[in-house]
């Protein structure tokens, strides 16, 4: 069963987060939770907000999924804040060893690699297993008109699932040797 989550970090609902990571999911039939729609609060520390059935159903997803593809956008240097938020709410239970492929979607002018580096490092903090191959998507990589990538894009994505495709079966292959 295919159990690959992908994580649109992204804010504007017609924004390119969003367009890429509609057509991910409906490329490779994977499953996606949009920030945007997860209805997560602000991480005040009070126990009731992990009673809230929007983050248990968050951190569930999450911690079923057999490896997760986390898209964001480049905010000043960063992931956005509000990734930054739901993440706050997940913990290594759900994490540790579970394979991590990163993309971001950034303005031009060589912006992404900050919000890269800024990802892994916070996934590196959940135990998290980032696969090496990661992606920067700058505005003319996509093709508005039909909602996609252009093809050398499209290809970087591709590789970049086979990937964490494989370190999924790596994963699992281990684990079952345990
Ligand atoms: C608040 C804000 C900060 C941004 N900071 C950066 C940045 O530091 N580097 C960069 O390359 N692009 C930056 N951008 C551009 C976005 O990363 C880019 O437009 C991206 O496609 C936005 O995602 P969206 O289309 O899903 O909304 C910024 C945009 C906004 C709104």
């Amino acid at each position: 069963m295919n159990r690959i989550l992908v994580i649109n970090g992204g804010m504007p609902k017609g924004g390119r987060t969003k367009i890429l990571t509609s057509f991910i999911v409906r490329k490779y039939d994977f499953q996606y939770v949009d920030i945007s729609e997860s209805n997560l609060p602000l991480l005040t520390g009070e126990e009731e907000q992990w009673k809230l059935p929007s983050v248990i159903n968050f951190k569930e997803k999450v911690r079923l999924s057999s490896g997760i593809i986390l898209i964001s956008p480049e905010y000043h240097g960063g992931m956005t804040g509000a990734l930054k938020n739901t993440l706050d709410f997940l913990t290594s239970e759900e994490l540790e060893y579970k394979p991590v492929a990163l993309v971001a979607t950034a303005g031009g002018g060589k912006g992404g690699i900050n919000c890269l580096n800024n990802m892994r490092t916070v996934m590196r903090g959940f135990y998290a297993n980032v696969i090496p191959k990661q992606i920067v998507l700058d505005p003319e990589c996509f093709n508005y008109d039909d909602a996609t990538l252009w093809d050398e894009s499209a290809q970087l994505v591709d590789d970049m699932v086979q990937e964490l495709q494989m370190f999924i079966k790596i994963t699992s292959e281990v684990a079952a040797k345990m």
